[in-house]
């Protein structure tokens, strides 16, 4: 029987967090972290879902696809939600009328890079695969971004979605009204991982309120950082990594601001600028997860040692430099 699997690969976020939540754009590049669905044809009427890198038991869950024609039921649990999501909004639209069974596989640890979208956008790309649907990337991107708003309640800019399915650096503002391919340059960057998992909503949801209080002002540090991204743009496609860098530490004094970069973040972003990268800055909601520093390859090892050193004073844990290549390619179907 036939079997595909389909890839696609993680984000991170290098400029215009939470701003991009209220309409400002965004840069994110996408990271050759690769998170793959295989799906088969079952011959039945059921579709049976494995996420071992994310179940806490051995059950693979098992949906009807009677099941499918009642989208306000809830998602069977948590694991599968996304792949269950992707599943659900394909269905609405590409009645597939056989079951199939579907597995995803991932890195084994959560980095805060984009793991769910990167399934999401896998599931509906192995699936078309499967079903010569013949979707393309716009429609995988849009299909992919309502399911993950579905499981997210609504919340989320989907540049995620957009990374995962078009690969390469982006410049992206909310719901896909703008996705710009930029140009395939060398990003000269380190991705340090604090160990800490941060809880992206709660601090979107913390942004939020920030703004509740102070409309205005909150509102003019979001034009700011607007601005910050359109200079940024420019200065990747220039190649100023210099700017580019000072730039992301003007882009982090904001978030700051939001009470967002507490020190897992802080420690490791001063350790890089102090070994002598360009710039550093958080990369995502905040509170933990990934940072990123600009730096030249003359710096590199002093950068990497510093970020290692901050973050390990912290967890004690293993290594925090990620040897992940950033402007991976875009969703594909593997075999
Ligand atoms: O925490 P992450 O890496 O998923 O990034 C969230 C970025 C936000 O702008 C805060 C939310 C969003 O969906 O754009």
């Amino acid at each position: 029987m036939m079997t595909v699997t389909a890839s696609a690969p993680g984000k991170l976020m290098l400029f215009g967090e939470h701003a991009v939540v209220y309409g400002k754009p965004c840069l994110v590049t996408a990271v050759d972290i690769r998170y793959m669905c295989t799906a088969q044809r079952n011959g039945t009427d059921f579709i049976n879902i494995d996420t071992p890198e994310l179940r806490t038991s051995k059950e693979i869950t098992t949906i009807s696809m009677s099941s499918l024609e009642n989208p306000s039921l809830p998602f069977r649990t948590q694991a599968t939600a996304f792949v269950e999501a992707a599943v659900r909004g394909l269905y609405e639209k590409h009645d597939f009328r056989e079951g199939f069974d579907i597995t995803t596989e991932g890195a084994p640890k959560q980095y805060g890079l984009g793991s769910s979208s990167a399934i999401t956008v896998a599931t509906i790309a192995a699936l078309d695969e499967l079903f010569s649907l013949n979707l393309n990337k716009r429609e995988i991107f849009d299909l992919a971004y309502s399911a993950v708003l579905s499981v997210q309640n609504g919340k989320g800019s989907g540049f995620d979605v957009a990374a995962a399915v078009y690969g390469g650096s982006l410049y992206y503002v909310i719901g896909g009204k703008e996705i710009e391919t930029l140009p395939d340059v060398d990003l000269p960057l380190i991705i340090g991982y604090t160990g800490e998992k941060a809880s992206t909503t709660s601090y979107i949801r913390h942004v939020a309120e920030l703004r509740e209080n102070h409309p205005k002002r909150i509102d003019r540090f979001f034009d700011f950082i607007a601005y910050l991204v359109e200079d940024a743009r420019e200065m990747l496609i220039q190649g100023d990594w210099k700017t580019f860098g000072e730039l992301a530490n003007v882009n982090q004094s904001i978030l700051e601001t939001f009470d967002i970069s507490p020190p897992q973040l802080q420690n490791p972003i001063l350790a890089a600028r102090g070994a002598g990268a360009w710039g550093a800055k958080l990369s995502g909601a905040g509170g933990g997860d990934c940072m990123f520093a600009v730096v030249d390859e003359d710096h590199r090892p002093k950068v990497e040692a510093a970020i290692n050193e901050a973050i390990q004073q912290r967890t004690l844990e293993e290594v925090a430099v990620l040897d992940f290549a950033v402007n991976a390619s875009g969703v594909r179907i593997e075999s």
